[in-house]
């Protein structure tokens, strides 16, 4: 949490009024409380998405959230919606931000669970290629491979198609994974990732 003093909070909650109403991307120092506000207008106020193609970050791993925000800000990765929401933090913004959002519960999205044909075509698709070795066994990932259990469905199907594409070039790993499978078969993966519940005793990896 920053520590702002008295005067300058009172400061900040007067400008927040000003600066949301005429000049946004503003450079004025926010509260980690502010900025996190500014976030749940796309990601949700309870942590479940407004939309479905947008991921959610309650819980997501914080190294992973942390590099997001940085590939953002470096445009290394680009999205109309998500780029500009970076522009005026700074890195100490970005840090307190992924710490924020780390510890808060993964949200139930309440995703339908899938049919066995969908299942087992995910799954001959999954294992050979050995995603667990790196997002592990339960698809909980790990401080830098994002958990992809229970993610949002239409996103994981997106994002996937954006490494298939080269559109998203984070990780060129996953660009070349993604580009051995076929579009066609993204849907199924996203559709048992998004369906994957965590067991009980998994510790996530903040
Ligand atoms: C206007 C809507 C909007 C707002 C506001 C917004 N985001 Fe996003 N965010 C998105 C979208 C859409 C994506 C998915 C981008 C893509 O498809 O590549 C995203 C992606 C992300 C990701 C990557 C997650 C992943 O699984 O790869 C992180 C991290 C993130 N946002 C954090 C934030 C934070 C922190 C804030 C507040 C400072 C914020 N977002 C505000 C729309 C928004
Ligand atoms: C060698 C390690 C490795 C393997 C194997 C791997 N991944 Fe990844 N994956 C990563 C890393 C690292 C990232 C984060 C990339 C970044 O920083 O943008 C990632 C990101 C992702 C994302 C984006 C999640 C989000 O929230 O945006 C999806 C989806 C994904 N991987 C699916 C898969 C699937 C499906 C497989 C198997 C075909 C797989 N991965 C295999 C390392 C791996």
């Amino acid at each position: 949490m920053t520590k702002l003093t008295t005067g300058a909070f009172l400061i900040g909650i007067l400008a927040i009024g000003y600066f949301t109403v005429v000049q946004p991307a503003s450079a004025v120092a926010q509260s980690l409380d502010e900025l996190a506000t500014g976030c749940a207008g796309c990601h949700g106020e309870n942590g479940v998405p407004i939309d479905k193609t947008i991921p959610n970050i309650w819980g997501q791993n914080r190294s992973y959230l942390l590099t997001q925000l940085l590939d953002f800000k470096r445009g290394h990765r680009v999205n109309e919606q998500m780029s500009p929401m970076v522009e005026a933090l700074s890195k100490t913004d970005m840090e307190a931000l992924a710490t924020h959002f780390s510890k808060l519960s993964w949200p139930d999205l309440q995703q339908p669970p899938v049919p066995d044909d969908v299942k087992a075509k995910a799954r001959a698709i999954l294992n050979p290629l050995n995603c667990r070795g790196c997002h592990q066994e339960h698809y909980q990932g790990d401080m830098v491979r994002p958990r992809l259990a229970g993610q949002q469905d239409d996103y994981l199907v997106k994002t996937m198609t954006d490494f298939h594409t080269g559109d998203r070039k984070t990780y060129l790993g996953m660009v070349a994974l993604m580009k051995s499978i076929d579009e066609a078969d993204i849907k199924a993966l996203g559709a048992y990732l998004a369906a994957l519940k965590l067991p009980g005793h998994i510790d996530q990896p903040h």
